[in-house]
């Protein structure tokens, strides 16, 4: 995949995608001609583009952007500190293929001062989230979010570098989750028909959607029609809690409960084993694998 970042201050979510994605960020784009992201680009010896957002001109803006992007082939676009609304054409555009990272766990605190917000609201946490983006702000569906305390002595800087370590880890794993195909939105009835036939339901969870893929790439096709619907049938149990448990590290359950989760997978291996379908199984688990050492949060 080729990464490009749009950023308009700081950029230290550009510097950890930059250290975990080295040579894959090809451009980097800012709105603001001073923005220290782009420093940190020329510095990495990337192409770093200043486009100017003038008043009322988001379509020049994002048809300068659009060029850069065609001209650099990217083909994942990541908002990192990047301050403005993109439309619905552009967005829609890059459906799947643009994200965002937002200090709130959305849909909670969604816009500016988020950090802020969740001290004013007295939440108890907060943390950050990585969204596919659409036209809304803030609003598109959501690929990862880790939490953080938010402590009584917090000021909105004390608790925004808290969330921040915790965007610098949560950011580079949703690339490497769309990236893997294990991200992606909501699938609408005609992706579901373009991928499963006329047997597909008008509506299913991603999670569904993922099983059902699995279960093609075990050849057992048999089993999607029961995941999708959510039916009962054992092979589309298995794939669902296969899922679940590659994922595991991504829920929000306390981090010793995530590992013990990981560990204790004899039991499902056993499962897989007794359907004839142990190395699918393994394969499927290994994918995520080494998220789990990346975990901290
Ligand atoms: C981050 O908190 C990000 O979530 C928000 O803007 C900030 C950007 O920080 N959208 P940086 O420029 O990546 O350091």
């Amino acid at each position: 995949m080729t990464l490009a970042v749009l950023a308009s201050g700081r950029g230290s979510n550009l510097a950890a995608l930059l250290d975990a994605f080295p040579g894959d960020v090809r451009l980097v784009i800012s709105d603001k001609p001073d923005a220290a992201a782009l420093d940190r680009a020329r510095e990495a010896g990337i192409t770093a583009a200043h486009v100017p957002f003038p008043k009322g001109g988001r379509a020049t803006f994002e048809a300068q952007v659009q060029a850069l992007l065609d001209t650099h082939g990217v083909t994942l676009v990541l908002l990192a500190g990047f301050m403005r609304l993109l439309s619905a054409d552009f967005t829609g555009r890059w459906r799947g293929r643009i994200l965002n990272i937002h200090p709130s766990l959305l849909p909670a605190f969604p816009g500016l001062h988020a950090q802020q917000q969740a001290l004013d609201a007295g939440a108890a946490w907060s943390g950050c989230t990585v969204h596919f983006v659409d036209a809304g702000m803030d609003t598109g569906d959501i690929i990862l979010q880790k939490r953080v305390p938010v402590l009584r002595s917090d000021t909105a800087d004390t608790l925004a570098a808290r969330i921040l370590t915790a965007e610098h880890e949560a950011y580079p794993q949703a690339v490497r989750l769309v990236r893997a195909g294990l991200a992606f939105p909501r699938p609408t009835p005609d992706d579901l028909r373009a991928e499963f036939g006329d047997q597909a339901p008008p509506h299913a969870s991603v999670r569904q959607v993922r099983a059902a893929r699995l279960l093609q790439q075990w050849g057992r096709p048999e089993a999607v029609p029961a995941v999708l619907a959510g039916a009962p049938h054992p092979v589309a149990a298995l794939a669902l809690a296969t899922d679940d448990l590659r994922l595991a590290w991504t829920t929000d359950a306390p981090l010793n409960e995530r590992h013990a989760t990981w560990a204790d997978r004899a039991p499902l291996r056993a499962r897989a084993q007794a359907l004839h379908l142990a190395e699918e199984f393994d394969a499927a688990v290994h994918v995520t694998a080494h998220e789990w050492e990346r975990t901290t949060l």
